[in-house]
This record gives C-alpha cells, structure tokens and sequence, in this order.
C-alpha cells in the first residue's frame, strides 16, 4: 500500500483542512505512515502568519527534497497559505514540488491523487468551494470544527491573510446545519465554529438567505445532540448586542471567548487598523461580563508592531491587568512582504520585542494563575477526552470555559461529568469526579 505523511502548520482553520486532506488521501487508497522517510507521498498544510512558520516548515521542506531526491518515486505535495502566496512562482523556486493548491481549492488534491489522473503542477484559486462535502479524518468522535466561513474583508495592516485565503465567504446557512446535524448524528456533541472573522458571518449572502452570525448561534443551539458550541476567531468590530444576547441565552454557547485585543494603546490600534479604540475594547468586556459574569476571555497580542513605544507597551500591560484575561497568545510583530505595516518606518528592534514579550508573558501566566485560581472549589462539566498523556492514572478532558481539566476516577470518552477544582496551574485545573447529585 502506498503512503501519505501529512505535516500541518498554523491555525485550527488548518488543523481542519486537513483533516479533509487527510481524507481525500485516505479514499484515494493511501495509508498513514509514521514518518515523513516512510511516504511515499509527503503532504505539507502550510502557514504564513509569521517568519518563524515560514522558517520551519522550509527546514521541513528541504529535508523532502532531500528524501526525494534519494528516492524520485516519492512525491512531494504543498498546500496551505504560503503555496497560496507565493502561487505560481513557488514551482519556479522549488522545482521538486510535484503539487499545490491553496486553502481554498483542497478538493484538487483528489484530482491530482486519482489514478492516472494528470499531474498538473499546481492548481491556484482563491475560492473553490467550501470542503464540507469532502471525506473527513476527523482526530476526535465527539468534537468537531465547523466552518462557516472563509476569507476576511479587514485590512488589519499587519496581516496576510486577506492576501492569501481571499475575500469573505460566508457558507449557506442550511449547507452549516446540514453538515451539523450529520455531525450529530454521527455522535459529535460539541462544534467549533471556524472562520477568519466568524462574528461577521452572513453579510456576503445574497438577500433571501441572509442570516446573522447571532441568528446562526440560535440555529445551531437548537440542533439536537449539539451540547457545547464554540467559535473562532471573532474580531470585536462585529460583536454587536445581538451576539451577545445569542451567547448568553443559547444552552449549548459556551461561556467562553477568544477576542484579539493586539494592542492596547488606542494609537497604535488606529496603525493596525482595528477600527477599535483602547475604552470600546474596554466597554465590550464590560457589556459581554455583564451579560455572562463567569466568561472566560482570552486573546491574542502583537508586541513591537512598527511605532510601539514603552508609553503604548504600558498601555498594553494596563488593558491587561483592567481585563484580566484567562489566557493568551503572545506575538513578536512580524514583517510579512506585501501588508501595509512591513512599510512602515520605526521598525521596532529585535532585543526591544524580545524583551516586551517577556515581561508580557509573565503578565499573562500571573493571570491565568489568578483566574484559575478562582475556580477551586467550583464544579465544571468536563468533557471527556481520554487518559492523560503524562499520567495514565489520571484523566483529561475541557471545562466549557475550554479549560484542560485533569482529574480521576475516569469516565467515558466523550461523556460530560461534573469535576469539582482541588487545585490549578496557570496552564490546568486540577479536581475529582463528582458522583452525579440525584435531582429531588
Ligand atoms: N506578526 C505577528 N503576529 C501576527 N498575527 C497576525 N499577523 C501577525 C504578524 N505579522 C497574530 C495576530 C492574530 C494571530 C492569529 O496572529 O495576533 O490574531
Ligand atoms: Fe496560518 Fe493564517 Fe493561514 Fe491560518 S489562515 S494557516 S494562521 S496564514
């Protein structure tokens, strides 16, 4: 049998597409093998968010080259946003890539994996279709990625996704239920939702269709087997009333939620193009605490984008500290060719970035303590998702809030039972599984 090894890098957008990637191998009769030596066709889902992803996948890259080149029969195939990017000059640079495709054209890749079928080098095309009717490997039988939509319509001056994945496409309506309810039916219990700017869902389609991110929250809640739905990444331009009432009163909605601060300095927010300033930022975790008091909020910054100075770095820091966030992903501005902020003057320099990550890193673990900390004593409902991978005594599973919760006794894979928190770290909450109290 021949074999495939497939690498992903990048976002959970990725994560899912290959998924689908690697289900169009699977059915094209290619089994999994261990390593990248051992395929006979070697499958890397790219990312281009920053240099760094660039840089391993490329060290990643030249050591196919390498296999291919000890072995021509191996073939060597390229998806993901950097194919996207680079488009038809990548075959000019890296002559040994057999195929690419971009995030919006994966079902190509059956075309070229069928049987005698052409071996075009490549195939660009900033939209295809949506992948939700192609084969499917999914990693987990009761959690699922859902996507809704695809592309953005912001100009966030940092980034390249705009360039790479297209403008927004939003998915029909019953072309997401649809594929819900057969997620159900197939025993997935909770869904996350994926799209470059999922809160803007909606707005692209065509009139007697149209619906709002906040009605498509409502639609899904009332899916049945549905018990936990989650979304990313919402940008907080487009977290209007309507969503939050939806979060708050729709059971399945977990009280969580991933909103991209980047900065905290309103000056450098207007330089990013974030059409937010530091207080609406600030007013929108006050309206989303109001309506859900226990929301976990986490986020993703960017430190040492082009012109931040220590008065802005401060600024970050102090909308930090006022939010207390539970989690978040901490960036080093990286220049990427072609975005707006890779021009501009006042490039921060390296050691500065450096070390403004790690005074904010150490800012996000004391509040993920802190946050954490809170909940000793409270009972979360954990899904369960197996025996822990360090301690096969233990278990793990998530809080809705997306916490990892450890815990013991076990419980089945995929049941929902109540932990009550003993102790946390800044990364897990720590607890025991209560015996279900009996409802008088
Ligand atoms: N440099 C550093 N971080 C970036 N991000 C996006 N573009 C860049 C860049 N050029 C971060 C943002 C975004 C997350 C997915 O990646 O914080 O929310
Ligand atoms: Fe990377 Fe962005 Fe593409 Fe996701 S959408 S894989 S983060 S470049």
């Amino acid at each position: 049998m021949r074999r495939y090894h497939l690498t992903t890098y990048g976002c959970q957008m990725n994560a899912h597409d290959s998924e689908r990637i690697k289900g169009l191998l699977e059915s094209s009769g290619l089994g999994e093998a261990a390593s990248q030596d051992e395929a006979d066709v070697i499958v890397f889902n790219t990312c281009t968010i920053r240099e760094k992803a660039d840089g391993r996948f490329l060290q990643n890259l030249m050591h196919a080259r390498a296999q291919k080149a000890r072995d021509p029969e191996k073939r060597i195939v390229v998806g993901g946003c950097w194919s996207e990017s680079l488009k038809d000059e990548l075959f000019a640079e890296y002559p040994f890539v057999d195929f690419a495709f971009g995030p919006g054209s994966i079902a190509r890749l059956g075309d070229f994996l069928a049987p005698g079928g052409e071996l075009p080098r490549g195939h660009f095309s900033t939209f295809d279709a949506f992948a939700g009717d192609l084969p499917m490997h999914r990693a987990r039988p009761f959690s699922a990625w859902l996507q809704i939509s695809m592309g953005c319509n912001s100009v966030c001056s940092y980034c390249i996704v705009p360039a790479v994945r297209g403008r927004e496409r939003s998915r029909p309506l019953e072309d997401v239920l649809s594929e819900a309810r057969r997620l159900a039916d197939d025993g997935v219990s909770e869904l996350t939702l994926l799209g470059q700017n999922v809160n803007s869902y909606g707005r692209d389609l065509p009139l007697t269709g149209r619906v709002s991110f906040a009605e498509l929250l409502r639609r899904l809640d009332a899916v049945p087997g549905i018990d936990r739905i989650r979304f990313t990444s919402p940008h907080p331009k487009d977290m209007r009333a309507d969503v939050i009432a939806a979060m708050a009163e729709c059971p399945a909605v977990c009280e969580a939620l991933h909103l991209p601060l980047q900065s905290g300095s309103t000056r450098i927010l207007k330089a990013m193009r974030r059409t937010y300033s530091r207080e609406r930022y600030l007013a929108l975790v006050d309206r989303l605490r109001d309506a859900m008091p226990d929301v976990a909020l986490t986020t993703d910054i960017i430190v040492g984008f082009p012109g931040e100075t220590e008065d802005d770095f401060a600024a970050t820091l102090d909308v930090y500290d006022t939010v207390g966030f539970d989690h978040a992903f901490t960036f080093i501005y990286s220049p990427r060719r072609g975005t707006e902020a890779a021009g501009m003057a006042d490039q921060v320099p390296e050691p500065v970035k450096h070390e403004r990550l790690e005074r904010l890193v150490e800012r996000v673990q004391a509040h993920a303590r802190h946050r954490n900390a809170r909940l000793v004593g409270s009972v979360q409902e954990v899904l369960v998702e197996g025996p822990s991978r360090t301690d096969p005594d233990t278990h793990r599973g998530r809080a809705r809030s997306g916490k990892t919760v450890i815990f013991s006794p076990g419980a089945a894979v995929g049941a929902a039972v109540p932990v009550r928190v003993e102790a946390v770290t800044s990364q897990t909450l720590r607890g025991t599984v209560e015996a279900p109290v009996a409802v008088a």
